[in-house]
């Protein structure tokens, strides 16, 4: 049987510009996609997935290679090739308030999808808008609103509707979910996978999120660095990974506990806003993505099977030999680096900076107030808490790290403490 979708040795190059160096994204990379079956393509951030998927929907050229959609090449698609071919491949991105015009209704936004198709009445299309919008959980009201008079979870159910309206043959799903709360997740996946049943459409299903894509793909591709390290069966590559990167992002990925998940998601909602603001509060920005780090960090060492805070507590014994700022920003370091998924790597290179900075105007703070001690006092506390197993003392004490202390003693020069950086007296 001819694959629905197939991608053979595609290369992309983005041309630097100015004093960007140029750029592979993509190299040679192959892949099949049937008909009504999902292709989950997963990897970090920056290793080329939403780059494929821009290919695949005629968003970027590549350099080399080929794209065939039901046996047709549609790599150097014209433009009026490519408007036939979108009633029949469709898309649904991350962030469906960017993706929707906000000065236009939802009838406008939604029926645009239909342009394409032979003549049919003002009368039909409303019907059909109207069906798909009911099947998503939307009704009839929707249709007279604007965008931002619904929840991201709404503009989410209407994107899919808008995708799904043409009975398209294939939807590449960028990071459809990963804005949305994780209740919310579920239930915008679970429609996709009825969806999918009812209508027998393929998806290209894009996430850094493993968890997520074995639960909705047949097969598993993953992307490291602009190639393609491992494809298989989705039971495959989540259980028997053959790939020493496949495993470490299964190991950073792959959680049941919904407190690491939920800290998770609000370290890359941090992300996200911090990338997408290019201009204006990146101080906090940075200080919000420092502060979810951390509590992630926390959150995920507590969910291992014997957690010990082993990290933290060597840098806490180094931190009072040594004293000054230098001595906080290891011990906020250690913080970070107490699981391996928030350690370097798997933390995009362009979030390194933010955090960097974070870092250390948190701690200069501490030490121009001269309360070293008492964060160093938290610290410890923090680490006893975890080797305690009081994981709810933790989690409140990660999140307290940084509120003020002005009654506490142990400020720097308070007594004692201030000479050997918080030592219990
Ligand atoms: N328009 C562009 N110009 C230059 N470089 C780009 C462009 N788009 C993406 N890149 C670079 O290409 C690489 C792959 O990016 P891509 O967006 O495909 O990654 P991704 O896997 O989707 O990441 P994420 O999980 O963060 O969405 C990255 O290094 C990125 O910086
Ligand atoms: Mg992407």
């Amino acid at each position: 049987m001819t694959p629905l979708l197939e991608v053979r040795d595609l290369s992309v190059l983005y041309r630097g510009r100015g004093r960007r160096k140029d750029k592979v994204a993509l190299e040679d990379v192959s892949l099949n996609l049937s008909e009504g079956e999902t292709l989950g393509l997963v990897g970090e951030s920056g290793s080329g997935k939403s780059t494929l998927g821009n290919c695949v929907l005629g968003l970027v050229q590549p350099a080399r290679g080929t794209i065939t959609f039901d046996g047709r090449d549609i790599t150097g698609a014209s433009r009026s090739q490519r408007r036939a071919l979108s009633s029949q491949i469709q898309a649904v991105f991350q962030d469906p308030y960017s993706s929707f015009n906000p000065h236009r209704t939802i009838e406008q936004s939604v029926s645009e999808t239909l342009t394409n198709l032979p003549s049919m009445s003002g009368a039909e299309k409303r019907a059909r808008v109207v069906a798909m919008l009911e099947r998503v959980g939307m009704d009839q009201s929707a249709l007279a609103k604007f965008p931002a008079q619904f929840s991201g979870g709404q503009r989410q159910r209407i994107a899919i509707a808008r995708a799904l309206l043409p009975e398209p043959r294939l939807v590449v799903c960028d990071e459809s979910v990963s804005a949305l709360d994780l209740s919310v997740q579920a239930q915008i996946l679970n429609l996709l996978l009825e969806l999918q049943r009812e209508r027998g459409v393929a998806y290209l299903f894009i996430t850094h999120d493993l968890s997520v894509v074995r639960h909705m793909s047949t097969r598993i591709a993953v992307l490291q660095q602009g190639r393609l390290v491992e494809e298989g069966e989705a039971g495959t590559v989540t259980e028997q990974p053959t790939q020493p990167y496949t495993r470490r992002l299964i190991a950073a990925s792959l959680t049941a506990d919904a407190d690491v998940q939920e800290d998770r998601r609000r370290a890359r909602r941090a992300m996200a806003r911090l990338a997408l603001n290019e201009t204006d509060d990146r101080i906090r920005l940075g200080d919000d993505l420092l502060l979810a780090m951390e509590r992630q960090a926390v959150t995920e060492t507590l969910a291992q099977p014997d957690p010990r805070a082993t990290t933290l507590t060597v840098a806490l014994s180094r931190a009072e030999a040594k004293g000054g700022l230098d001595s906080l920003i290891e011990l906020r370091d250690a913080l970070l680096e107490l699981t391996p998924r928030t350690s370097e790597g798997m933390t995009p290179a362009a979030m390194q900076t933010h955090l960097q900075e974070a870092r250390t105007r948190r701690c200069a703070a501490w030490s121009a107030r001269g309360q070293s001690g008492v964060f160093v006092r938290r610290m410890r506390d923090l680490a006893a808490a975890i080797d305690a197993g009081d994981d709810a003392g933790a989690r409140a004490m990660v999140s307290a790290l940084d509120e003020p202390a002005e009654r506490e003693v142990g400020s720097d020069g308070a007594g004692p403490a201030s000479h050997t950086l918080g030592t219990r007296s």
